[in-house]
């Protein structure tokens, strides 16, 4: 696999390199962002490539649009910040690869960014068609000399920007991608015993499928957050109005048994913070995780799975934790997200390797409070090394490989 400093030894001035990174960042209602560290992550690739001389353009994409444009997900509000950070004007496409994306690219001097607007307005994209996905992808390498991809937070996507550009142009890994690899590397390789998995978030279905994969692997999985409940509900438990995946109750069921067959410690929430809505204006009760009303949902774990958890947390060499234990930007739930961020702290300090993996694991963890150094390393890519740790085969690295 090439990587950008193979492509930054050689004069890069008159070149123009095609960076895919992933700008997936949080933003509240005004557009303003409330956790840069997907930004952060993606600068030192895109500065090494300007001080070579590249002319560079940016791709990315933000949230799930249906593939038309949709105001709601543009990347404008991100340009301002992104400037910031890299020291230096970006310019912004109103399109991925229309008039606008065109003038832009063909206006970029030597040293220069642009940033060209959400990928995901584009069909094209995430096309499950090999020859709709194509045809984006010859309009996305046809702005470029080169393709870097540094974007680790896609790459478990088959997606004409991070797959399919990549059998059009020279490509590379960038620098992002290849540090986070080497760090997930040491969890899948002879990872230090015991080895706990701490799962929570709200995207249940996605979670659900990494676990018999899991399994394999880890000591013990910890599991908090939405997709608790459907675990509760697979015990055979009311789970009130939570969150729950009811096609997946069964397929819970199925894992709790097999844990046990295979040895592997499966640890539930033995208490909730309960609310009868998803608002943080109203009255919560703590009660046993087996007893939520009919009519209240869960939206965080209580005080004495925190304790219960934070002690399985302690006692591990090795921890990958992916997803909240609870709504946690909503101040009366975020208790559980905060004593699991501490507990992997106390690990660390304890000479555990710790690993936050993903986009709102790791804005948790700093909206709470953490510095990025109290951690082994902050993952900026959830699904993608979930589907790393799991051991398959991860569309946007492989192709790199060709
Ligand atoms: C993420 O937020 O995990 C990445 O940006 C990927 O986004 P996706 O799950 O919408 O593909």
């Amino acid at each position: 696999m090439k990587t950008t400093a193979d492509l930054v030894g050689q004069d890069l001035h008159g070149k123009r390199v095609l960076v895919r990174s992933d700008l997936n960042v949080p933003l509240d209602d005004a557009k303003n962002i409330t956790d840069d560290g997907r930004l952060r992550a993606s600068v030192p690739t895109i500065k090494a490539l300007t001080a070579a001389g590249a002319a560079v353009i940016v791709v990315a994409h933000l949230g799930r649009p249906k593939g038309s444009p949709d105001e709601k997900y543009s990347l404008k509000p991100v340009v301002t910040r992104f400037s910031e950070l890299l020291g230096q004007d970006v310019k912004f496409a109103e399109d991925t690869v229309g008039d606008s994306a065109k003038a832009v690219v063909a206006g970029l001097q030597d040293g220069e960014i642009a940033l060209l607007e959400n990928l995901r307005f584009n069909a094209g994209e995430t096309s499950k068609d090999d020859a709709e996905r194509g045809a984006f992808a010859d309009q996305l390498a046809a702005l470029a000399d080169f393709f870097v991809s540094d974007g680790f937070g896609v790459v478990h996507r088959k997606q004409a920007s991070v797959y399919d550009v990549a059998t059009r142009l020279p490509h590379f890994a960038g620098g992002l991608v290849g540090a986070e690899v080497e760090v997930l590397k040491r969890l899948t390789e002879e990872p230090q015993r015991p080895y706990a998995v701490v799962l929570g978030g709200a995207k249940v279905a996605d979670k659900l499928a990494v676990i018999a994969n899991l399994m394999k692997t880890a000591d013990r999985l910890i599991i908090g957050g939405g997709m608790a409940y459907t675990f509760l509900k697979a015990q055979g438990y009311e789970v009130g109005t939570s969150l729950l995946d009811p096609e997946k109750v069964e397929t819970c069921a199925a894992y709790l048994k097999e844990a046990e067959a295979q040895g592997v410690e499966i640890v539930l929430p033995v208490d909730t913070v309960i609310s009868p809505e998803f608002s943080d204006q109203v009255e919560t009760k703590i009660v046993p995780s087996t007893e939520i009303p009919s009519d209240w949902m869960g939206l965080d774990i209580g005080p004495k799975t925190r304790e219960l958890f934070a002690a399985k947390i302690v006692e591990s060499k090795t921890v990958f934790w992916n997803g909240p234990m609870g709504a946690f930007e909503m101040a009366p739930y975020s208790g559980g997200t905060k004593a699991i961020g501490q507990a992997l702290v106390d690990a660390t300090a304890s000479g555990a390797l710790t690993v936050v993996g993903g986009g709102d694991s790791a804005a948790a963890v700093r909206q709470l409070g953490f510095t990025d150094d109290q951690f082994g390393h902050i993952s900026t890519g959830g699904g993608a090394s979930l589907e790393y740790l799991e051991g398959k085969t991860l569309p946007g690295i492989e192709i790199l490989d060709n």
